[in-house]
């Protein structure tokens, strides 16, 4: 048995895509049929990139997690929904079958009921990678309250930030959570997040680590206790909340050129659409197969692929509590084997750093269970592409490169595995329904002549049923951020190349955004966190190639503070400024001490010949004549580090 709407060749694919551009309403309309919905949509899509205003299913009226989970029962109620492997592989796995799952889902549905919890409300979820985390997930959707999560990694002033910004009243958190050899003391973050703030009401805490927690009367309390309560009244199912096909699903904060990360929302009925169609295809998955994401679920990544698109499709979902290298650099390869994996998905950056640990990790390993390698996060350079065809497809598998955004709620751009031609480095050919165009500076389409290989920023001109809807709270930063920089089209903040088969290859961002070890940190961002110390006067951040990370931070810093004359001590102290403002991920890699930086006489920062500089192409840096002060750029050069 397979999806009805799986497709199965390369011509198959050639014909939907066109059926979808001509007729998205019929394409997609189609395409839901094959969902529980409570009530059928009365148009499939109605939409602007003015205002913007998309509306997919509108009038529809369904629950996510009787797609997810219910409608499965029946069919599948036995089968392993979720697979969950800890940090140490000397403690016991977990496998939660979809009427497990179904069950603890609405119990702990039921405990949010319980602590205040209503439609609508914003519950930030701060967890490590364990059951639970989906189950929480889960229940928000459930009871259609909207779920914030925030990545384990993130500090308290960011989780406060978030808090703020999403107006939560609740959190559900875990004492704390095992990465590798850590274990990261999550409740007290929060504890730190939370003072002064007045308007969380509720805090659940789930055990994992048993580090000792402080726990605030009136306002925290136990999971366990919680969900105890509502086992002894017998309760073992609630039914879903009826929500809008256009009502919100999640939140979730990603960074943008601006300081401020935004909370990109996502609605209940095209977001399910999407993950599913999208993990059904690109993946090309088999009901029994087993799927493992490692991505955490802190990241759209484990949203969409660990959660949502393998659960409302029935599949197998492996979650991993740790990282891939630790007790040793074996650890993805054992757990491919433990759980006879099929389809293995994870970052170029987790590929290269396992590449670096050369074939002994990988002797006696079977791998023969694998059928499908998946990347995603940042581009793939081709060594680390063949490495990964070589080393672990033992090229029988097909790779696929899954260019997508926290924004997209899924796969944009990608080849599907084994049905469409797979080309190392590029991410290939755009799902269905997706109009990618490049466009000049001035939003000019660019169009090739001939056979020529043409580039440009990569822009989207209808929308697809996984786009986001906004920004919470501050609808205008999505109209600027995404729909104004060209008419009429989606800005992806990308720029790519296109060549003659119409195949895209993704160069990277064109905006101040990096990507460092896939993950999506805003250079404003770690400049605004650099500058809290107090000895910094100001400071720029570029990204430079880094092997492993994909990109590295690079941070010029003009300091004025005392203690000058100890380098290393004050690199340390902004480093753990930075680790304190946002978390250890956007911690510069680099940091050179400057008297001044280059600037226009206007006063804005040349960033080129910074990144020039970082890159080490110093010996090429472009024109500086409309510098202020061109001295300057001979300081920094002669100072790289
Ligand atoms: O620059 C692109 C890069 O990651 C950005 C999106 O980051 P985020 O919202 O955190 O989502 C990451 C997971 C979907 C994009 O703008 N990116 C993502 N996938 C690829 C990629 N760059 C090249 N190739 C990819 N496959």
């Amino acid at each position: 048995m397979s999806y009805p709407y799986q497709i199965s060749s390369f011509e198959e694919y050639k014909e939907k895509y066109r059926q979808s551009i001509s007729d998205p309403s019929a394409f997609w309309g189609d395409v839901a049929q094959h969902f529980s919905w409570r009530r059928k949509w009365d148009t499939v899509l109605e939409w602007n990139f003015t205002e913007p205003k998309i509306e997919w299913f509108k009038g529809g009226k369904l629950n996510i997690t009787e797609n997810c989970l219910d409608r499965h029962i029946a069919t599948r109620g036995d089968q392993p929904a979720l697979i969950w492997e800890p940090n140490a592989p000397d403690e016991n796995s977990r496998t939660l079958s979809y009427k497990i799952l179904l069950e603890k889902v609405c119990q702990f549905a039921q405990v949010l009921k319980n602590n205040g919890v209503k439609k609508g409300d914003r519950v930030c979820i701060y967890m490590g990678m364990i059951p639970e985390l989906a189950i929480a997930v889960l229940a928000c959707a459930r009871i259609g309250a909207i779920h914030s999560v925030v990545f384990g990694g993130f500090s308290a002033q960011s989780i406060a930030d978030r808090l703020s910004d999403a107006q939560a009243a609740f959190i559900v958190t875990c004492d704390g959570a095992f990465r590798g050899a850590k274990d990261i003391p999550l409740k007290s973050v929060i504890d730190d997040a939370l003072i002064g703030n007045k308007t969380v009401k509720r805090v659940i805490v789930c055990t994992r680590t048993r580090t000792p927690v402080s726990m605030i009367k009136g306002r925290d309390v136990w999971w366990e206790e919680e969900m105890k309560h509502v086992e002894e009244q017998g309760i073992t199912f609630i039914e879903a909340e009826e929500m809008d096909a256009e009502d919100p699903l999640f939140i979730l904060y990603t960074s943008g050129s601006t300081g401020k990360p935004k909370g990109v929302v996502h609605t209940c009925g095209g977001y399910m659409i999407w993950a599913n169609y999208t993990f059904v295809n690109v993946f090309q998955y088999r009901y029994g197969q087993v799927h493992f994401c490692t991505a955490d679920i802190g990241w759209i990544t484990g949203h969409t692929y660990i959660v949502y698109g393998p659960l409302s499709a029935g599949a197998t979902s492996l979650m991993f509590e740790g990282v891939p290298t630790w007790p040793d650099a074996g650890r993805f390869w054992d757990i491919i084997d433990k759980y006879k994996v099929a389809i293995f998905y994870t970052a170029p950056t987790a590929i290269r750093s396992l590449m670096g640990f050369g074939q002994e990790p990988l002797q006696g390993k079977d791998l023969s269970s694998l059928k499908v390698l998946g990347t995603v996060g940042e581009p793939i350079n081709e060594e680390a592409w063949h490495w990964y065809d070589e080393n672990v497809g033992k090229k029988k598998c097909p790779i696929v490169d899954t260019w997508w955004q926290t924004e997209t709620g899924g796969c944009l751009i990608s080849n599907l595995a084994g049905i469409t031609p797979a080309v190392p480095s590029w991410a290939t050919l755009p799902m269905p329904g997706l109009q990618m165009v490049l466009v000049d500076e001035n939003g000019k389409e660019i169009v090739a002549e001939g056979e020529e290989t043409v580039s440009g920023n990569l822009c989207i001109k209808a929308p697809w049923p996984g786009i986001l809807r906004t920004t919470y709270g501050d609808h205008e930063r999505c109209r600027t951020n995404y729909f104004a920089t060209y008419e009429n089209m989606y800005f992806t903040g990308d720029g790519a190349l296109r060549d003659k088969n119409g195949f895209y290859r993704i160069t990277g961002r064109v905006d101040d955004v990096l990507n460092v070890s896939g993950h999506r940190i805003g250079t404003a961002e770690v400049e605004n966190a650099i500058n809290m110390h107090a000895g910094v006067v100001e400071s720029a951040v570029v990204g430079y190639p880094h092997d492993i990370k994909g990109q590295g931070i690079y941070a010029y810093v003009i300091y004025n503070g005392v203690h000058h004359s100890d380098e290393t001590l004050i690199r340390k102290d902004i480093l753990q400024t930075v680790t304190r403002i946002i978390g250890a991920i956007a911690k510069p890699d680099k940091i050179q001490f400057v008297s001044g930086l280059p600037k226009t006489r206007s006063g804005k920062i040349m960033r080129r010949i910074l990144r020039k500089i970082a890159e080490g192409e110093v010996s090429n840096l472009g024109d500086t004549s409309t510098l202020l002060d061109p001295g300057v750029v001979e300081e920094i050069r002669n100072g790289k580090l």
